[in-house]
């Protein structure tokens, strides 16, 4: 990105936390079907996010913050990633925490997070934990940087427009053919609104469509709709246009696809469960909550279209059994209920 906009070089320091770029490989489902592996965005914990930190923990530090306040699911892939950067920058990471349905890979991030040194704080429902996170008491303090769950801010926005050009390079460079479609899943938005608007600005033609899987609203606030995405890619946009001194073109909306939700966040589909059995076949692990429905989409796309078609892999691949082996359930936050605790002593194993 700072070869496309050298202006922000003095602006927007990068730390070098990812692994970049990951490899773009091909899928033997077809002849058209291609792979952006985002698992390996770190040496220790891939996955998205880790592009996203890139960028925020950079505004973090320029803005002399000493902790990082976030909010997610108790399996927050955000809230693991924060805390593990976080650690690695000396900040300390708050995490206010709510339920979701429970399964090994909710049980072992929470385990992580506490690995990777956060402070839990658990609160029940969506609703008391944003209530928990605006009315946080370490708004009053300083060195304070609160980051919205899934660390979609404009920074986390502009590390997907970086993912943009990094593929724009590669395809360059011969790596892989420049796909119609690039397909990935949808949480709080700032993935698909990078990818989006970086392809725009590199003048890629896909179409980059984005799967969404979780709720259009959390409490009161809308989450993941094209509105929330749009919004994104217009920060993006003026932070360009004002760093950059010059003309930049307006994002144009990205596409949104609701179809493969299924009955709520975290609960799986019949589609999505056959899309991650046919990955597993060849060797890509996914989860059910993003990256399963995402392939679903990917493979009805696949059928769809004649071009080569880019399946977005945002979900780690790196194995953490010997981080979360290392948390037993009573070191967890106290106010934890039991069937939380239960779960944790039950999804001990590596099972997704
Ligand atoms: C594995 C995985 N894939 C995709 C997403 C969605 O990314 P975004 O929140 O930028 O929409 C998330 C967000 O938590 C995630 O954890």
């Amino acid at each position: 990105m700072l070869t496309m906009f050298p202006e922000l070089r003095s602006q927007i320091a990068i730390e070098n936390i990812a692994s970049l770029p990951t490899p773009v490989e091909s899928l033997s489902f077809s002849e058209h079907a291609w792979i952006k592996r985002d698992d390996l965005t770190h040496e220790e914990y891939g996955g998205n996010k880790i592009r996203k930190l890139e960028f925020i923990v950079a505004d973090a530090i320029r803005k002399n913050a000493k902790r990082i306040i976030t909010v997610g699911a108790i399996g927050t892939n955000h809230g693991v990633a924060t805390a593990m950067v976080c650690q690695q920058f000396g900040l300390e990471c708050i995490v206010y925490l709510f339920d979701q349905p429970l399964k090994a890979t909710v049980t072992q991030n929470l385990r992580l997070m506490q690995a990777y040194g956060a402070r839990l704080i658990y609160k029940g429902s969506l609703f008391k934990a944003m209530l928990a996170y605006y009315s946080s008491p370490y708004r009053l303090q300083s060195g304070s940087y609160f980051l919205f769950a899934g660390g979609s801010n404009l920074y986390g926005t502009l590390g997907f427009v970086n993912a943009a050009c990094e593929l724009q390079l590669q395809i360059e460079q011969g790596d892989c053919p420049p796909p119609s479609a690039i397909v990935c899943a949808v949480g709080s938005g700032a993935t698909l609104a990078g990818l989006a608007y970086g392809c725009q600005l590199v003048g890629l033609e896909a179409d980059v469509i984005g799967v969404r899987v979780a709720p259009k609203k959390l409490g009161p606030i809308p989450a993941c709709t094209p509105g929330t995405v749009y919004q994104l890619m217009m920060e993006a946009w003026r932070f360009l246009e004002n760093h950059c001194h010059k003309a930049i073109p307006r994002p144009a909306a990205a596409t949104l696809l609701d179809d493969y939700y299924g009955d709520g966040y975290g609960v799986a589909t019949e589609k999505g469960l056959q899309a991650l059995k046919r990955f597993k076949a060849m060797g890509i692990a996914l989860e059910q909550t993003y990256t399963a429905k995402a392939a679903a989409a990917f493979l009805d796309q696949l059928e769809r279209n004649r071009g080569p078609v880019l399946f977005w892999d945002t979900y780690n691949s790196r194995d953490m059994t010997a981080r979360y082996s290392n948390i037993a359930p009573g070191d967890l936050p106290r106010n934890l209920p039991e069937s939380i605790r239960d779960a944790t002593t039950g999804h001990s194993g590596g099972a997704r």
